[in-house]
């Protein structure tokens, strides 16, 4: 991959580029929501098509000239329909949260129930936390996950039966059980509700048969292209044939409210690079690697119970865990990560004790290790190194006084910045990414 025109021009930002390069060829990635874009995405991304405005959809533009971008589009959508067997795709949305808010603004009118996941639990800010404009505007639900820490679809049938909203969101961002669609599916359909599935997280193994397929049963999958589907940032919203079934209008009304409703100019630069991971996930390759992301995660998680670590859920059936490490320690456990060279973020766990600032967990994934070529006997390695990074922390503890907490950050930071062992680890993950290079 050369920047050489960049290298000329503007050496500041040719340089950001290399720092970046070289902080991901040498540490090793696992926060599940990230991905490493083919060099054709990446190509892509850097195409003249940035030049060009479109506004409009294919055949029916604002602005002359763009017969070709009209292409670009079309074979985005096809591709998109190819993969996972719907009828009708919009892939001009920005990225995920619009993608989520264009689903809203096409069957809600402000003040309507709708329901979703709490982001404590795993669901998505979109899903209708207070913070979001999904919580401010419409009359928002939430549902949480059983004692076991799995989705509580008891509690789901009896909200929804009670409450009657709209719109029920499926889909999670920290959530590593299988999610059972097709009781959604149900769930809804005695309601009347639009079923939705954000598989932002899942889409890869989706696509793959990696994990059940939502399409039977949902009215609707919005997702990101930038997480377990491989491709750039962005985001795509499908219609399935339940949903045509159950709104003859609904592809109208999702594209109505993508453009004009939400947004104005589509990213065509975007839009050839979501067709050219689209081509690529199609292929046998992408399939086999989506499957052994799954067999990397149960792996993992395999052996970071055998050291004694507290899985939510028990384990994983995806891309993705979710492990205790004490209350308030996601923040220490994260950092030290760091010093050692391994990425990941700290958490919310069930039944959090703390809060979403000070959380008792961290989040990690496999897609980025099972992208760069990495198998189980990696994952086996990763693990014993976080328990040494665990173990080189633990005597740093949570305390209930606010005073005393400052003092003990304040100490963490300065243990982790010099300590040997978690440099140690650090020159072990490098030696370890030589063997698996990102971009050779
Ligand atoms: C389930 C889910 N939906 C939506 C989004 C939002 O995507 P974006 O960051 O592209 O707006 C995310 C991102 O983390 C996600 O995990």
């Amino acid at each position: 991959m050369n920047f050489d025109h960049l290298q000329k021009t503007d050496p500041t930002l040719f340089w950001y580029i290399q720092e970046e390069r070289e902080r991901q060829e040498t540490s090793l990635e696992l926060i599940p929501s990230e991905c490493i874009a083919s060099l054709s995405t990446i190509e892509a991304l850097g195409s003249p098509f940035t030049n060009k405005y479109s506004e409009g959809y294919v055949g029916k533009r604002y602005y002359w000239w763009n017969e070709v971008v009209d292409k670009v589009e079309q074979i985005a959508i096809d591709r998109a329909k190819e993969l996972f067997w719907v009828e009708h795709v919009n892939v001009q949305p920005y990225s995920g949260s619009p993608a989520n808010f264009a689903v809203y603004n096409a069957i809600c009118e402000p003040g309507d129930t709708t329901m979703g996941l709490s982001l404590v639990e795993g669901g998505h800010l979109t899903h209708g936390h207070a913070v979001s404009a999904t919580g401010k505007f419409f009359n928002a639900i939430q549902y949480g996950l059983n004692a076991e820490g799995y989705l509580d679809m008891e509690q789901v049938e009896k909200l929804a039966l009670e409450r009657k909203p709209k719109l029920i969101w499926c889909g999670t961002t920290a959530y590593s059980r299988a999610v059972d669609f097709e009781k959604f599916g149900e769930i809804a359909d005695k309601i009347g509700a639009y079923l939705v599935a954000d598989i932002s997280h899942i889409s890869g193994l989706v696509a793959t048969g990696a994990h059940q397929d939502p399409v039977p049963y949902v009215h609707l999958m919005t997702t990101t292209t930038h997480k377990t589907l491989r491709g750039p940032r962005g985001g795509m919203i499908m219609v399935t044939k339940k949903g045509l079934d159950f709104d003859l209008e609904l592809a109208k009304k999702i594209d109505k409210s993508v453009f004009p409703g939400l947004q104005w100019g589509p990213h065509n630069h975007q839009t050839l690079a979501i067709a050219a991971a689209l081509w690529e996930a199609l292929k046998p390759e992408f399939q086999q690697m989506s499957h052994q992301i799954v067999k990397n995660a149960k792996a993992l998680a395999k052996r970071l119970i055998e050291h004694g670590f507290d899985l939510a859920a028990g384990g994983t059936d995806n891309h993705l865990i979710l492990m205790g490490v004490g209350k308030w320690r996601g923040q220490f456990m994260q950092d030290a990560l760091d010093v050692a060279g391994i990425t990941m973020n700290k958490n919310t766990i069930p039944n959090e004790p703390c809060s979403p600032f000070h959380p008792s967990g961290v989040r990690m994934g496999t897609p980025i290790m099972t992208m760069r070529g990495m198998g189980e006997a990696q994952m086996l390695q990763v693990a014993d190194w976080m328990k040494r990074v665990f173990d080189n922390v633990s005597g740093f503890e949570y305390s209930e006084d606010k005073q005393e907490r400052k003092r003990i950050l304040q100490e963490f930071t300065k243990h982790i910045q010099e300590d040997i062992e978690l440099q140690t680890i650090r020159k072990e993950v490098a030696e370890l990414c030589k063997g698996f290079p990102i971009y050779q």
